[in-house]
């Protein structure tokens, strides 16, 4: 199945107010059946100060107000599966917002420290220390990201039992399943030994402080898969679960047990070389990992590979088997372009991110005017370029790459069998699928296609004379 990541803040505003919200989603939805895919997924849409735009939960049944009411999502869910669409939330099961009520009442679900001070030198995945004083007074707290977001006590029975009651409810409501987050940090060493220095680089970007220790006690605990099967109990054996382990591929497949899938972040941060992509190809090949070229953490693909090898990049992703995740906006090629705003994006209160992710979180650009169609109000972040880039326009052209997504997306559906003959040779990535070929060229020189075979979807007009130029992927029947 292919999933559509939908940002809720930046997707479509319908109300005027700059920020994107359900109702908005729920107008767009004809987008996403005519580019056929087969789900979305919505990050938070929770109750949230917005300290890390809505990764920080202030109450896991409800939704935010500047996103709507229950009754909205409701109508987004019915209308999705109305179009074949199935619907997946964001669980942000590592942390709640410091504001949560249980914060407050309910210490005993979060972790505290047992001195009066940090127990040891664990550090914050956006930087600085990962223990806080508690603005309560009760002695110090874990977070593991930023410190308006406290760790939950996975070993505590009762974080289990309320997040298996906040996954039932939204169950209940028809959603089919959820995008779980940041899984690698649910539990940690319960003795809270000190993370050694790190003596080799993490394969993944990384916030240079949290670079320096090795992440050893302080993620990815022993016990972790216990905290899952608490998740798919809660969530139901027929829910979809995929989570977002952000560890390299080998570390991740013991995380597959209780899910049904996880993204796969080696290729997402391969090189865009042919050895490199084929390396991080070979070691998802448990059929399980879910592809994922860009989200809303990250500089967007565009911005990452290239506008030479976007084409490629799409035909690329929608050619593997198992699942595949596309980012908002990726399928009109939107780029990052500069960080967006002035000095408010070190003000939590603006909703900016602090990690400075905010220029891959522009409004999708629905058209050429000014607000890209996004909102008829002021948007929360602007839009990079809409008059040179747009849905509309791209739905007209035949030779965009909007039209391209939407042609894998149709070949995809005949695509049989696991990746074979996974090749990386003079800059060219190929392999087989059952009665198709793949071949992707990553280097500066042409190529021939191999003769005998019929074009499926090509990138670029030259594959069905029989070059693939630089930039250039093709899909072959053979
Ligand atoms: C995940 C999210 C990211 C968030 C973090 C903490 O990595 O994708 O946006 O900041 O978890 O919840």
């Amino acid at each position: 199945m292919v999933v559509y990541q939908v940002y809720p803040r930046s997707f479509q505003d319908s109300d005027g107010d700059g920020v994107g919200d359900l109702r908005g989603v729920a107008a767009r939805l004809e987008h996403l059946a005519w580019l056929g895919v087969d789900a979305l997924w919505l990050s938070p849409i929770y109750p949230s100060p917005m300290a890390d735009g809505g990764y920080d939960v202030a109450d896991h049944t409800a939704v935010d107000p500047r996103f709507g009411t229950l009754a909205d999502i409701d109508a987004l869910v019915a209308r999705a599966h109305a179009l074949g669409l199935k619907v997946l939330l964001d669980v942000v099961p590592c942390h709640t917002s410091i504001e949560h009520p249980w914060f407050r009442d309910h210490p005993e679900r979060y972790v505290f420290s047992p001195v009066d001070g940090p127990p040891n030198n664990w550090r914050a995945t956006f930087g600085g220390a990962a223990w806080s004083p508690d603005p309560h007074g009760r002695g110090w707290y874990l977070h593991s990201f930023y410190p308006e977001q406290p760790d939950l006590d996975w070993r505590h029975p009762a974080v289990a039992a309320q997040i298996g009651a906040a996954l039932r409810f939204w169950r209940a409501r028809g959603v089919d399943g959820f995008r779980l987050d940041a899984l690698q940090q649910i539990l940690k060493d319960p003795a809270l030994r000190d993370d050694p220095v790190a003596t080799a680089p993490f394969p993944f970007p990384l916030d240079p402080d949290y670079a320096t220790l090795e992440h050893r006690h302080s993620s990815d605990a022993p016990d972790t898969p216990a905290a899952l099967a608490a998740l798919r109990a809660g969530a139901g054996a027929d829910a979809l679960l995929v989570g977002e382990v952000f560890l390299p591929t080998a570390r991740v497949l013991r995380y597959l047990e209780h899910l049904d899938g996880a993204f796969c972040f080696e290729l997402f941060f391969a090189a865009w070389e042919a050895p490199a992509l084929a390396a991080a190809i070979g070691a998802a090949a448990d059929g399980r990992l879910a592809w994922v070229l860009a989200n809303h953490d990250f500089p967007r693909l565009a911005t990452r590979v290239g506008a030479a090898h976007v084409r490629a990049a799409a035909l690329l992703l929608l050619t593997l088997p198992g699942m595949a995740f596309v980012y908002q906006g990726d399928e009109i090629g939107q780029q990052d372009g500069p960080p967006p705003g002035d000095g408010a994006a070190g003000q939590a209160g603006a909703g900016r991110d602090r990690a400075g992710r905010d220029a891959c979180r522009r409004p999708v650009q629905w058209d050429a005017s000014p607000s890209g169609g996004f909102t008829t109000g002021t948007p929360w972040l602007a839009p990079l370029d809409p008059e040179r880039r747009n849905v509309a326009a791209q739905r007209e052209d035949p030779g965009s790459l909007l039209r391209l997504y939407r042609a894998l997306l149709v070949a995809r559906r005949s695509l049989r069998g696991p990746v074979t003959e996974l090749r990386a040779r003079d800059g060219v990535l190929s392999f087989r699928r059952g009665a198709h070929r793949v071949a992707v060229n990553t280097g500066p020189r042409e190529h021939p296609v191999p003769r005998a075979a019929s074009v499926v979807v090509a990138t670029h007009g030259g594959a069905p004379e029989g070059v693939l130029e630089p930039g250039a992927a093709v899909l072959l029947a053979v």
